[in-house]
């Protein structure tokens, strides 16, 4: 049984009855029009995917019931017959919005064929619509702007990895939008209901990073003095969130294979096996494979993770989505300031489209953030970006989080310069694990030069 409904235009009755009662056979629902007064009333009482159409008709030329069946819905799919030789009437209907044509006398074996390979372009097509329909509705509520094509395709591949319970890791680089990702996945999985618990690795100094995935039991170590779970235990039923992945030790890597293979493990200082069903979801700015290549990232634990993956390509390789998100951040910032900001200037946008933005969204963020606060009319101009972009400009962003970076990053450079850039000291100056200052300085692209640029 289909569910498609075909309507057969044609005026002889012996014809339009027996094609019509084969049809019904191969199980479409059929309806049966003598004339195209009569064609038309029919379409307009019910929906009609697929109109055969003799184009010979007593009371309307063929062509012009095709226009007019298609202006009343721009979606059925038209099949016209012509007569043996008019082929140039053939031509015609193809360019008036007809799918396909057959010549008398027909044959059923192409009918069918043809019918066929309609209905494999609707399914298709309604199954993209239904996705993009969903995905519109639903991301547009987690204020995940797009626009390009090739964000489109992540879109759709966070509704399928979402459906699924593998593993996935999400790849690109700082500031493209990773952690959006990973929660619209969660957010769209059937375990929304359970906690999304996220664990950024490279922030957490190594020494703490098992005891924070995996909870310890009193007395396991001096100050334990009574059991913590740990994330995976809290994320139970959910899913876990590895932000930096690349930056987890190997002592820790081989106990994450082992959740993931046999969904278990013990709390430090533990004996008995903790159970969990948690759904892993990693992200990285680095090539985890060439991490594998250097012998830093377990290769086993790489394929495990990497079942599913999304890559998410950086904003300059996307520049359609920069005029969405301009609007959006302009709005969310107008907002939050209590500004009136009703737009940007043409200059300003172009010029802000021509940027290349090695900090990705974070840093169009962090750049209208920035406009609409100093924006003295409704519209922000090229002088509320002036200077921008550059990294300079940058850190003055008003945002909590911009100040605060921009805080740690003087503080770090300072720091260095004090102890003539060791890092070892640097860090016990700062109170930070050498690790988690190595972490600080690839984030905020610190390298030596640029003290010396600084000066
Ligand atoms: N498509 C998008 N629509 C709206 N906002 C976005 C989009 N992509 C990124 N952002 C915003 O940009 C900022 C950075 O995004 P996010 O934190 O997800 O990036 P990330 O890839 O995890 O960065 P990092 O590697 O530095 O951790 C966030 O404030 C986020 O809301
Ligand atoms: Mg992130």
């Amino acid at each position: 049984m289909t569910d498609l409904n075909i309507l057969v235009v044609e005026d002889e009755k012996f014809q339009r009855e027996l094609l019509s009662e084969l049809l019904r056979k191969e199980g479409y629902s059929v309806y049966e029009a003598e004339n195209s007064k009569c064609a038309l009333e029919i379409m307009e009482k019910r929906p009609i995917d697929i109109c055969i159409l003799d184009l010979k008709l007593p009371d309307m030329d063929g062509v012009s019931l095709l226009r007019e069946m298609k202006k009343r819905d721009p979606e059925v799919d038209i099949i016209i017959i012509t007569a043996y030789g008019s082929i140039e009437t053939a031509i015609d209907a193809l360019k008036s919005g007809a799918e396909d044509y057959l010549t008398k006398p027909i044959s059923f074996e192409d009918l069918l064929i043809r019918l066929k390979k309609i209905k494999n372009k609707r399914t298709l097509l309604s199954e993209n619509k239904i996705l993009k329909e969903t995905l519109k509705e639903r991301l547009k509520s987690e204020d995940f702007i797009f626009a390009s094509e090739k964000m489109q395709e992540v879109a759709s591949l966070i509704v399928r990895v979402a459906k699924t319970d593998s593993t996935c890791v999400i790849e690109g680089e700082s500031g493209v939008g990773k952690e959006i990702v990973a929660n619209l996945i969660h957010a769209y999985s059937a375990r929304r209901e359970f906690p999304l618990v996220k664990v950024n690795c490279a922030a957490i100094p190594e020494t703490l990073l098992e005891s924070e995935l995996f909870g310890y039991e009193k007395g396991a170590f001096t100050g334990a003095y009574q059991r913590k779970p740990g994330k995976f235990e809290i994320a139970d039923g959910g899913t876990i969130f590895l932000d930096e992945i690349g930056e987890v030790p190997l002592s820790v890597q081989a106990k994450l294979l082992r959740v993931i293979q046999e969904k278990e493990f013990e709390r430090l200082g533990g004996l008995k096996p903790v159970k969990v069903d948690v759904r892993i979801v990693a992200a990285t700015n680095r090539r985890l494979d060439e991490l594998v290549k250097k012998g830093m990232f377990r290769e086993d634990l790489y394929y495990r993770l990497n079942v599913l993956r999304i890559f998410i390509p950086p904003l300059r390789e996307r520049k359609e989505d920069i005029p969405l998100l301009i609007d959006h951040f302009i709005k969310k910032y107008s907002l939050r300031h209590k500004k009136e900001i009703k737009g940007i200037t043409k200059e300003a946008r172009d010029l802000l489209i021509k940027y290349d933005y090695p900090g990705n969204v974070r840093e169009l963020e962090n750049i209208i953030e920035r406009a609409v606060v100093l924006a003295r009319g409704e519209y922000i101009t090229t002088e509320d970006i002036a200077g921008i972009p550059s990294g300079q400009r940058e850190s003055e962003s008003l945002s909590m989080r911009g100040m605060i970076e921009s805080i740690e990053k003087s503080m770090i450079l300072e720091a260095l310069e004090k102890n003539n850039w060791i890092r070892t000291k640097a860090a016990s100056f700062l109170g930070l694990s050498e690790r988690m200052l190595r972490y600080k300085m690839k984030k905020y692209k610190i390298e030596k030069e640029d003290l010396d640029n600084q000066r």
